[in-house]
């Protein structure tokens, strides 16, 4: 993703607060949870399921929903390939922010394009943050059963042009750090894996934080 940068006389301002600041006042590392999969695949739900998980530990995260997102930050963009890719660009970036701040940032995007997944990989890691591609591995027949939206039905009658998984291609990742199956296992047992999979890689501190005024 080649991105013009286009305002001239800007200068990077130097924070007297450092990441290892942020990260011990919430005793936790800010991480971004990088959800991809067909739409109904069960991606939001796993990704607030995961949030909720953390939160009931005391653990400071934030879900970047896709639906969401494209009702503020994004709403100026559709489902064009440049529009799409912009989408997640905005996301990654603001991940990237989250992450910064100590924060466990988790999207829940569709971000069907290996390209720009790969993108706010390489952000993240030039930033010398944490990034977990989960890829919710969910079989397009089942996604296509659930329709909570009735939007898979839309694009089969051609009521619905460009419609992921449909007539719009999704991109599986090659190598995700995490594959979940949401049609084999629950959001809370999946969250659960998760968080045991952020402790292994010390973005999280083994012990249980107290929690306050719980
Ligand atoms: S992405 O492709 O740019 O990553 P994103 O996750 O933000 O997509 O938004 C997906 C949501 O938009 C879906 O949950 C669905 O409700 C809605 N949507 C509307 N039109 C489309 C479309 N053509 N393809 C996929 N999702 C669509």
């Amino acid at each position: 993703m080649n991105v013009l940068q286009k305002s001239t006389n800007i200068t990077w301002h130097r924070t007297q607060v450092t990441r290892k600041d942020r990260e011990s006042i919430l005793s936790q590392c800010g991480t971004t949870i990088w959800f991809t999969g067909l739409p109904s695949s069960g991606k939001s739900t796993t990704a607030f399921a995961l949030e909720y998980a953390l939160a009931q530990r005391g653990f400071l995260a934030y879900v970047l929903d896709g639906d969401n997102v494209r009702h503020g930050l994004n709403k100026n963009l559709g489902f064009a390939a440049a529009d799409r890719e912009e989408n997640i660009r905005r996301v990654a970036e603001v991940a990237k922010l989250f992450a910064d701040a100590g924060i466990i940032a988790i999207t829940s995007l569709i971000s069907p394009y290996k390209k720009e997944r790969d993108f706010a990989r390489r952000t993240h890691a030039e930033a010398g943050l944490g990034f977990f591609e989960v890829f919710v591995d969910t079989p397009l027949e089942v996604c296509e059963c659930r329709d909570p939206k009735g939007l898979y039905a839309k694009a089969r009658r051609g009521e619905l042009k460009g419609f992921t998984g449909i007539d719009d291609p999704y991109e599986c990742p090659p190598r995700p750090e995490i594959v979940v199956k949401t049609h084999e296992q629950a959001p809370e047992q999946i969250a659960e894996q998760i968080i045991a999979r952020l402790i292994e890689a010390d973005r999280l501190p083994s012990k249980q934080k107290a929690l306050h005024g719980r």
